[in-house]
């Protein structure tokens, strides 16, 4: 049994298609890195797993179960997700991001919520952050709470979409490191990124989406040494000309 299965999916929004017929599987612990052209629709595969958006035909399946027999709430809380601009509470605290929903959704009592938020604080190097407001943090520390408010939920699937493209250069490494420390631990991470370095260390597949099909997917050594498409090596090559 797969932990996501992904089958035969299209989207369109209007007459612009966006997914043609994609298809793949993820098992428990894998890291799946998507790359691909923009406008492509990494970030709308994303969307469709978490049902952020609904796809027009096909299946999606969460441990054989097909995501629309699920109750939202539980699905969102089994397949967590990390954005790219953090989408955090601006009005709340750090620890307020990471209880609100372990309150709401989980209904643990508060202070099991404060000391689970402040020991996922602790995992993602932020223990002593945990009274900031997002604008008093940088962007890697924001991130940083994106993914400590996702883990916390302890969910069977983590999606990144672009978690480090909107920082710094220099804040970049401390999302990474943390990234790298959650696949050593096994968690299971379907990551839209174009951060090759992460994508070699901790990758088990790469997926090279363009126009919404997969032109080819494989482990990162094959794809990045010995692509089979000339339109996957033409795309990788510009990334590595941009970094
Ligand atoms: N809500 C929407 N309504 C209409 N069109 C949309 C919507 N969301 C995405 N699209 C279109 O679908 C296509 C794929 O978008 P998507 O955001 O999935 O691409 P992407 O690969 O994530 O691109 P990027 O690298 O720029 O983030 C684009 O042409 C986009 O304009
Ligand atoms: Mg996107």
């Amino acid at each position: 049994m797969s932990l996501l299965r992904i089958e035969n999916v299209d989207k369109s929004y209007g007459d612009e298609d966006v997914l043609h017929d994609v298809s793949f599987a993820m098992e428990t612990q894998d890291v799946e890195v998507i790359v691909g052209p923009s406008g492509s629709g990494k970030s709308t595969l994303l969307r469709c797993v978490n049902r952020l958006t609904e796809i027009d035909s096909g299946a999606i399946y969460l441990n054989d179960e097909e995501i629309h027999s699920l109750d939202e709430n539980e699905l969102r809380r089994r397949v967590g997700m990390v954005f790219q601009d953090f989408s955090l509470f601006a009005h709340l605290t750090a620890r307020g991001n990471i209880t609100l929903g372990l309150r709401e959704v989980l209904e643990l009592p508060k202070e099991e919520a404060v000391a689970k938020a402040d020991d996922y604080l602790d995992r993602v190097g932020l223990a002593d952050q945990g009274d900031s407001y997002p604008a008093e943090l940088s962007g890697g520390q924001q991130q940083r709470v994106g993914i400590a408010r996702a883990l916390a939920m302890d969910p069977d699937l983590l999606l990144f979409d672009e978690p480090t493209s909107a920082l710094d250069p220099e804040l970049i490494g401390d999302v990474l490191r943390v990234m790298n420390d959650l696949a050593e631990e096994g968690m299971t991470m379907l990551c839209v990124t174009h951060e090759m370095g992460f994508a070699r260390s901790a990758a088990s597949t790469v997926t090279f989406l363009d126009e919404g099909r997969i032109v080819e997917r494989g482990p990162p050594e094959q794809l990045f040494e010995n692509p089979e498409h000339d339109r996957t090596n033409a795309f990788l090559g510009e990334l590595s000309g941009l970094h």
